[in-house]
């Protein structure tokens, strides 16, 4: 566990010309450990695993292989641009396994938000372990773990209570998780590092800077249980909230921001007739942590234009709303 902590003569990475360094370095350390063998690393595509994708295939090239799973509640385009980054962009070992079906079948019905939380979780492991056990002469597990995920395994070894548990191994099944050794090329690494080292990869800014998605992806957004049309307009308003963000700024300066459809109907009317809908949430918040929370102040003009815009081209959404309850009370997610 020692080689874990950071050096104290370790300076912070904050130039291109710094991470080049650490780049070359963790090049030469990778080479150095895996030799021939093959290296396997679920992508997510979150800052922490294309970073280290990028990283690796530097390093080993095909001896990579990358897997990305997709449980169907990635955002608009997340998974395509995955495979447009790494696989057509790098030219790296990807495989993609779109998952949907299996996720939303178990999901089907299911209200309760950690148990919704307990199956996105566990089959994910389950559908990534499934294609590690077809995958032939792989020795090598990587991960995404950073600096952050070290400091709270150790507080846990410390017998400190635990904010965020330490995704390891540990979550893979027996076989497997004795079948691998791991690679880590980033865990003495703060999250400012990695997006530096990001950029020097040559990865684009909106992956390398992309805030905060949860693991369980929209699943947490679309309260109570799951369907597939309130999944897919979920998605589009998202996707709305997400370019207008980007025009206006407000996607630089923002912390998180995202809607949520719940599990409710109103009554509406369109084209003269009666029209049940859905309301689109938008939340966007700010802050240090996570821990607390506080409201980005979204212009009236922006507001107006994501509602026009949500209220015309998302079939289902018959309001917009914007929460603006601080954390606390409100946690940032909804679920
Ligand atoms: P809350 O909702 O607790 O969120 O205020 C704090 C931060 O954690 C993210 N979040 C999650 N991340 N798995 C994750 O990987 C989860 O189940 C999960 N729930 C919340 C949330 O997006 C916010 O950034």
């Amino acid at each position: 566990m020692e080689n874990n902590r950071r050096p104290e003569s370790m300076a912070r990475i904050t130039t291109k010309e710094l991470a080049d360094a650490f780049i070359a370095e963790q090049v030469a350390e990778v080479r150095a450990q895996v030799g021939d063998k093959k290296v396997l690393l679920a992508l997510s595509g979150g800052v922490d695993s294309s970073v280290v994708a990028a990283l690796l295939v530097k390093a080993i090239g095909k001896q990579l292989i990358c897997v990305h799973v997709n449980h169907g509640l990635m955002r608009k385009n997340e998974s395509e641009n995955v495979i447009e980054v790494f696989k057509n962009g790098l030219d790296a070992n990807l495989i993609y396994i779109d998952a949907t079906d299996r996720f939303l079948n178990l999901l089907a019905g299911v209200a309760d938000p950690e148990k919704k939380r307990k199956i996105i979780g566990k089959e994910f492991i389950e559908v990534f372990a499934d294609e590690a056990r077809k995958l032939e002469g792989v020795s090598f597990l990587a991960q995404g773990t950073i600096y952050p995920d070290i400091l709270e395994s150790f507080k846990q070894a410390e017998g400190k209570q635990a904010v965020k548990s330490h995704h390891n191994v540990g979550g893979l099944p027996e076989d497997l998780a004795e079948k691998f050794e791991l690679v880590e090329p980033l865990k003495l690494l703060y999250k400012d590092e990695v997006r530096v080292v990001g950029r020097a990869l040559g990865l684009p800014a909106e992956m390398v800077d992309r805030q905060p998605f949860p693991g369980p992806g929209l699943g947490v957004r679309c309260t109570g249980a799951i369907t597939r049309d309130r999944l897919h307009a979920l998605r589009e308003a998202d996707a709305i909230l997400r370019e207008e963000f980007d025009k206006c700024g407000l996607a630089k300066k923002v912390w998180q921001f995202f809607v949520v459809v719940p599990d409710l109907k109103s009554v509406g009317v369109k084209d003269e007739g009666r029209y049940e809908g859905w309301p689109a949430i938008i939340r966007a918040v700010n802050t240090k942590d996570a821990m607390t929370a506080t409201i980005e102040e979204i212009p009236y003009y922006v507001l107006h234009t994501i509602t026009n815009r949500i209220l015309t081209e998302v079939e289902g959404i018959n309001r917009v709303l914007y929460d603006i309850t601080p954390k606390p009370t409100g946690t940032i997610e909804w679920e």
